[in-house]
């Protein structure tokens, strides 16, 4: 997906670990931006442009979940969750197209997860934002697939990240058990 020349752009709100990041990579362009905002990715392809880069491959990477039963959950975490995994992912898929039209091709990644494939009692926000990443994935592949521009999801099972505390899910001590039984969350 990278070709040589190819500059990476990493984007997260925490500053210090992209920079630490970006020490890892070597070289890599840094942007600390809360992508749940709806004036996000705009404001992002803005910086790109001002860095005299353009988009040739976008990774929507950013995304969290959370579990507990619906009526338990803050509604303003849920629909900041549906911000950022659905709308945001939306947003920035749309407004890189341009680049990528304008330079003869490029490639989308949408993270989505296993749990796109079912409903998640006790995750059900989540499941839900990533059966849209899924559909909605697919389809623009069906939409681009002849114009040189490749959309693709990416499903991961239970994997060790921050995924997990972010998620409330390490709390109970449950993780390994819910990787193991990765079915039923
Ligand atoms: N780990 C799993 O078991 C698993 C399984 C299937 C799918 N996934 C998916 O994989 C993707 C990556 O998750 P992960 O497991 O790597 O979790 P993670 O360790 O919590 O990483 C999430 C990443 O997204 C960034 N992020 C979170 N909120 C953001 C915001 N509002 N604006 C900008 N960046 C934000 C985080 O950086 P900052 O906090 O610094 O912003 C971090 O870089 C997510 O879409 C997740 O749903 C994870």
């Amino acid at each position: 997906m990278r070709r040589a020349g190819d500059e990476v752009v990493l984007v997260a709100r925490r500053k210090d670990r992209l920079n630490q990041l970006a020490a890892e990579l070597g070289k890599a362009h840094v942007i600390a931006a809360d992508l749940a905002k709806p004036k996000a990715p705009a404001e992002l392809l803005k910086e790109i442009r001002s860095r005299d880069l353009w988009v040739r491959t976008l990774i929507n990477n950013a995304g969290f979940g959370l579990r507990g039963r619906f009526d338990t959950l803050p509604l303003d975490r849920q629909l900041e969750m549906i911000d950022l995994n659905i709308r945001s992912l939306t947003n920035l898929a749309f407004v890189v197209l341009d680049d990528m039209r304008a330079n003869g091709g490029g490639a989308i990644l949408n993270v989505a997860s296993t749990a796109a494939f079912q409903p998640g009692p006790n995750m059900a926000v989540y499941f839900a934002t990533k059966a849209y990443v899924l559909s909605f994935t697919e389809a623009l592949h069906e939409e681009w697939k002849d114009r040189g521009i490749k959309v693709s999801a990416l499903c991961p099972g239970p994997t060790r990240t921050e995924f997990g505390d972010v998620a409330g899910i390490k709390a109970l001590g449950s993780f390994d058990r819910l990787a193991m039984d990765a079915g039923r969350w």
